[in-house]
């Protein structure tokens, strides 16, 4: 296969889609390539819009077992690459920082716009910053790069015009905000399930404030230990050693299962740190709720007496708040992450989320 055509192929394909528009950044996509910075990966998965996971560490639990391995870099998907720089609304002569450079592919894409003296990008784990370093060379891109945890940013380097963090975060770290222009773009991912991407533009010294972007994103979180896949170095599992509460549900844990990731958002707003996921037992298959502070499992299977659905909660009664979600969601119309809003200062005690309007009664303090 001809990477130069299968790269033209796919830059008409996120054109046709929409997720392309600028003429620079097709371009881009067009001629750098990607198999260079993910050179395990058949060719024709390299140019296909799909992300292409190119580490992964095991999570550790609560009770000291090995948990499942999980994903701690890739190569995004391109299509939401390329919403990512488009949202950016990056000029030429613009100097961008980039968290999590990963595979090194997008500080290319960046480089070949920008040319190397205007990209700056920071990876956590050393021995990615060293590779990338290395594959951009090897195609003639030399961005600025470090290593280190870019929750700090790159003070050194500082005033950027744009941010644009590949790995998705809690609050947006106080350092980004003093590190970026007035007048400046942050474009970052929200962490946890809702799987939602974050415009902000900076319109005081110390705030920047924005909206959620309509498209639905899913990044690695960041992370501040390399070798831990989980964000704030957790664990999986229940989060405290308590004795599990039994019930039951009438609410089908299905409806957090079938990927409407507006009502997991809602969700993830009143339960900060939220993961979604599922176990299996001798028991049955259960839904999965937790958090730094909280997990509940809810049987997938109702039972045959009474049709509800048994629930295990542990600290903090996740499935409880469940519940009263799915309820809201209902009154306030299933709001759709267009609604959403965001107001950070440059402190992580001054960060919101709101519904609508900065002074909404829903407002959501963004976790710590
Ligand atoms: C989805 S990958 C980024 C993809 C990358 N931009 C590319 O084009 O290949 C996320 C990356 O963020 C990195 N990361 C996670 N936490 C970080 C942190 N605190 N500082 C810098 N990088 C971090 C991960 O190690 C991982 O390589």
């Amino acid at each position: 296969m001809d990477w130069q055509h299968a790269a033209q192929t796919l830059a008409a394909h996120l054109a046709d889609s929409g997720e392309l528009s600028d003429p620079a950044w097709r371009r881009a996509f067009e001629q750098v390539p990607r198999h260079v910075f993910v050179p395990d990966a058949p060719l024709d998965q390299v140019y296909a819009d799909q992300a292409l996971v190119t580490q992964q560490r095991p999570a550790p639990t609560t009770t000291g077992t090995t948990g499942p391995l999980l994903p701690t870099s890739s190569s995004s998907q391109p299509g939401v690459m390329a919403t990512m720089l488009e949202r950016a609304d990056i000029r030429d002569g613009m100097r961008v920082l980039e968290i999590g450079t990963a595979t090194g592919y997008n500080a290319a894409l960046l480089t070949h716009r920008l040319g190397g003296n205007n990209v700056y990008s920071v990876e956590l784990d050393p021995t990615l910053h060293a590779t990338a370093r290395q594959r951009l060379a090897a195609t003639g891109h030399h961005p600025h790069l470090n290593a280190g945890d870019g929750t700090a940013g790159w003070s050194d380097q500082a005033p950027y015009d744009r941010i644009i963090a590949t790995c998705a975060v809690n609050h947006i770290p106080p350092a980004w905000i003093d590190q970026l222009h007035t007048g400046g773009r942050i474009v970052a991912p929200l962490a946890g399930a809702g799987c939602a991407l974050m415009i902000l533009d900076k319109t005081a010294d110390d705030e920047v404030t924005g909206r959620l972007d309509h498209q639905h994103v899913a990044f690695m979180p960041l992370r501040t230990d390399v070798g831990n896949p989980l964000a704030d170095r957790r664990s999986l599992g229940p989060a405290t050693n308590g004795i599990g509460q039994y019930g039951t549900t009438s609410l089908d844990p299905a409806v957090y299962d079938h990927a409407d990731h507006d009502l997991n958002l809602l969700l993830q707003l009143h339960l900060p740190g939220l993961s979604i996921g599922a176990m299996d037992n001798p028991r049955g298959t259960f839904l999965t709720l937790s958090t730094p502070i909280a997990y509940a499992q809810v049987a997938r299977t109702a039972t045959a007496t009474d049709g509800r659905h048994t629930t295990i909660q542990y600290d903090g009664r996740p499935w409880d708040t469940a519940e009263h979600v799915a309820e809201l969601w209902q009154r306030l119309g299933h709001p759709d992450r267009g609604r959403y809003g965001i107001s950070a200062l440059n402190r992580t005690d001054r960060q919101y989320i709101w519904l609508d309007h900065p002074d909404s009664p829903y407002a959501w303090p963004m976790p710590v």
